[in-house]
């Protein structure tokens, strides 16, 4: 469609002549130009159909105001009837169709259509337009350029399968396909206050995961040397060569007041104790041995010790830990050009806050990163842990982490004016009944200019 001005408010429905019908009417808004005064995102990740109602999505679209919603990625999950965060779906009403793991062509089309049956859904995609970039679950878990966690040789090829998810998403998400389906960073400028670059940290360009459990020894030894250097290998891409030069031509070339990136992954650089990464002690026990070190030293024992002398480590592989020198590449870049560095993020399912710092210590710009709309976060992968204490033990170990709650979910409400971006964190009470409260978990900014860059209340 052309011809729409900037900054406003459309109505639109589509008819379907012959059969007669008429769909819903639709929201949407044009991006604004010039020095838009506001900009409001609603952004969302990891929507699992068989895990939850999409509640998150109904309190998006009853917010008022809002510009767009993000959608960072696992829009769809892959998985089987039997698979991940279905235990309660048929007490739900939400078994997965079709009952198979999505292989085929008509797999993915089926259960993107069941997703699109959510009224929760149809209520946001009636309300915004939505800016949205895959993750993994779109095509299969932990995907990386040449395969996936989740891909096994039996499943076919690849290459098909990946080219086949790509195909399906584009047919059900609001985009426009170019000439090579599975380029789709794009960049977004609301006037001149914010240039939303989406990017593309899954199929494109990112090398395979490293796996922290092959430099694990006999005996439980860590070969932390070979750990550190393959992490931080010059060579080890994320979002691959040519989506870097194009990310760094748009922040060299925009001169909007913030610079925000859509993505999946997080940013944050998140070392923890090597023992707890390893999982041969629990975070809470670790923060007590931490406690015990302050009060009363002389009772440590020798294993104690050596357990608070590991080194810190980064535990998420999968996420820009895993890909240190991409993750230098685009905070020197920022840094470089002195760019107001806003990254959003999602997968984890946990809703954090960090303050991005390269390994000089210099502060390049700060993380949102939104909590799942369904999937389980943390509190399903440590059932026997408090979660406030989960979550304020994890803050207390990680220095650029400001915030993190790992037990519920929600969205993340971010508003950027002149003055400030600020984020919101909104919660649901609960995903297992469509009678649900929400409520603002916690609110970070973060003000414009080199002196700014660190979330503060
Ligand atoms: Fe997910």
């Amino acid at each position: 469609m052309t011809g729409l001005s900037a900054n406003t408010r459309y109505f639109y429905r589509f008819t379907w002549v012959e059969g007669g019908t008429r769909s819903p009417v639709g929201r949407t808004k044009t991006l604004p130009s010039g020095a838009a005064s506001q900009v409001r995102l609603a952004v969302f990740s990891c929507s699992n159909y068989p895990a939850g109602f999409f509640n998150a999505y109904a309190d998006a679209a009853a917010q008022p105001d809002l510009d767009a919603a993000l959608h960072l990625g696992d829009f769809i999950y892959e998985y089987s009837r039997a698979g991940y965060a279905s235990q309660n779906a048929a007490a739900l009403g939400r078994l997965s169709d079709p009952d198979a793991e999505l292989i085929t062509l008509s797999d993915y089309r089926r259960r993107h259509a069941q997703y699109r049956s959510d009224p929760d859904l149809q209520a946001l995609a009636a309300a915004v337009p939505m800016i949205a970039v895959w993750d993994d679950h779109e095509s299969a878990n932990n995907a990386w350029r040449d395969g996936a966690e989740n891909h096994q040789s039996g499943e076919g090829d690849w290459a098909v399968r990946k080219a086949t998810a790509i195909r399906v998403w584009h047919e059900w998400m609001p985009t426009r396909v170019g000439a090579d389906p599975g380029k789709t960073w794009r960049r977004f400028d609301f006037g001149t206050l914010v240039s939303l670059h989406m990017l593309d940290t899954r199929l494109a360009g990112r090398d395979r995961q490293l796996d922290i459990a092959s430099y694990v020894g006999a005996g439980g030894s860590f070969d932390g040397a070979r750990f550190a250097a393959e992490v931080a290998d010059p060579n080890r891409q994320l979002l691959g060569a040519e989506q870097t030069a194009w990310l760094q031509a748009q922040l060299q070339a925009s001169t909007a007041t913030w610079q925000v990136l859509g993505q999946q992954v997080l940013m944050g650089r998140m070392n923890i104790p090597a023992p707890v990464a390893l999982q041969q002690i629990t975070v809470g026990a670790y923060a007590a041995l931490v406690q015990k070190a302050q009060t009363a030293p002389g009772t440590l024992t020798p294993q104690e010790q050596a357990t608070l002398a590991a080194p810190s480590i980064p535990y998420n592989l999968d996420a820009w830990d895993g890909y240190a020198a991409a993750r230098e590449t685009v905070l020197g870049t920022a840094r470089t050009l002195d760019r107001n560095l806003v990254v959003l993020a999602g997968d984890t399912h946990n809703a954090w806050g960090n303050d991005l710092l390269d390994l000089q210590g210099n502060r390049c710009g700060v993380e949102f990163a939104t909590p799942s709309v369904s999937s389980p976060g943390f509190e399903a992968v440590f059932p026997n842990e408090n979660p406030q204490v989960f979550a304020a033990s994890i803050e207390a170990l990680i220095g650029p982490l400001q915030y993190a709650d790992t037990s519920r979910r929600g969205y993340l409400l971010i508003t950027a004016t002149s003055a400030e971006c600020r984020g919101e964190w909104r919660f649901v009470s609960t995903t297992q009944s469509r009678t649900y409260t929400a409520t603002t978990g916690r609110t970070l900014r973060v003000l414009p200019g080199a002196a700014g860059r660190a979330l503060v209340a």
